[in-house]
């Protein structure tokens, strides 16, 4: 298990080649004992090609390198972590720059495994885009709203436990309430999500699962398409720490030369 024996800071890897990625991966892992540490290196590395190779099959170049063993030409960007989940971010969308194959990844090695809706499940865009922003206001009004699931301790006059023997200032006092309030407000959203249909469920990817799926251009955020466009999904609100990892293309693939 990576559990305990793997610490990543949040680290974004621009406009990276594979093979790069791997010479990253290789570092980065060095810690782990070295079958566990290949076989992650390898497993990240071939996300990245088949991001590539997906960008080319949507841009109509199946035919040059349909899975093939050579890394395919473009790069990706590549964000991966190690962190314990939080309720600082709820459901929403990945977006790619404008203009860019809609291709990315999504990798989940351990821990509670990201949570989405179905497309069918979902009343439309608007709705959905009237919920992600009510809950964008709330969490940016609640800059500690992520560590309400850690192992911060409560505040002791919420508790009843005894004070500074001065007690609150009356200041700190309003904000910590209003942070409360604020919490269980995000809850509520986060428990019943707005643009869901009635009945509908929010789904869970399996373990060990790559999710490969279909950004959105950013250019079409807050606007009204199909809700079929995207994945609409979100990480667990609370859990044990996991090693995630985002490949997306970096930009527009490069122009194929013409034989000579
Ligand atoms: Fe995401």
């Amino acid at each position: 298990m990576l559990s305990g024996q793997l610490v990543i800071p949040r680290t974004v890897l621009p406009a990276v080649t594979p093979e790069q990625l791997a010479t990253w991966a290789r570092t980065a892992t060095l810690e782990l004992p070295a079958p566990l540490a290949t076989s992650l290196v390898d497993d990240m590395t071939a996300i990245a090609r088949n991001v590539l190779h997906a960008a080319l099959e949507s841009a109509g170049g199946a035919g040059h390198c349909a899975r093939s063993r050579a890394d395919p030409p473009g790069r990706v960007n590549v964000r991966v972590f190690t962190e314990a989940p939080t309720r600082l971010c709820g459901f929403h969308v990945d977006t790619v720059p404008a203009g860019a194959p809609p291709v990315g990844a999504l990798r989940v090695y351990n821990g509670p495994c990201t949570e989405y809706v179905e497309p069918s499940d979902v009343r439309d865009t608007e709705s959905f885009y009237d919920y992600l922003a009510r809950r964008e206001r709330l969490s940016h009004h609640s800059p500690r709203g992520a560590a309400a699931d850690s192992d911060e301790p409560a505040h002791p006059w919420i508790l009843g436990e005894p004070a500074d023997p001065l007690g609150p200032d009356p200041l700190v006092r309003r904000s910590e309430l209003a942070r409360e309030r604020t919490h269980a407000a995000l809850v509520v959203l986060d428990d019943m999500p707005s643009f869901l249909r009635t009945g509908a469920a929010v789904k869970t990817v399996p373990p060990d699962a790559t999710v490969y799926f279909r950004h959105l251009d950013v250019r079409h955020m807050w606007s009204a398409y199909p809700v079929t466009r995207t994945w609409i999904h979100r990480s667990p609100m609370a859990g044990p720490t996991r090693l995630v990892v985002n490949i997306a293309l970096a930009g527009r693939l490069p122009t194929r030369r013409s034989p000579a």
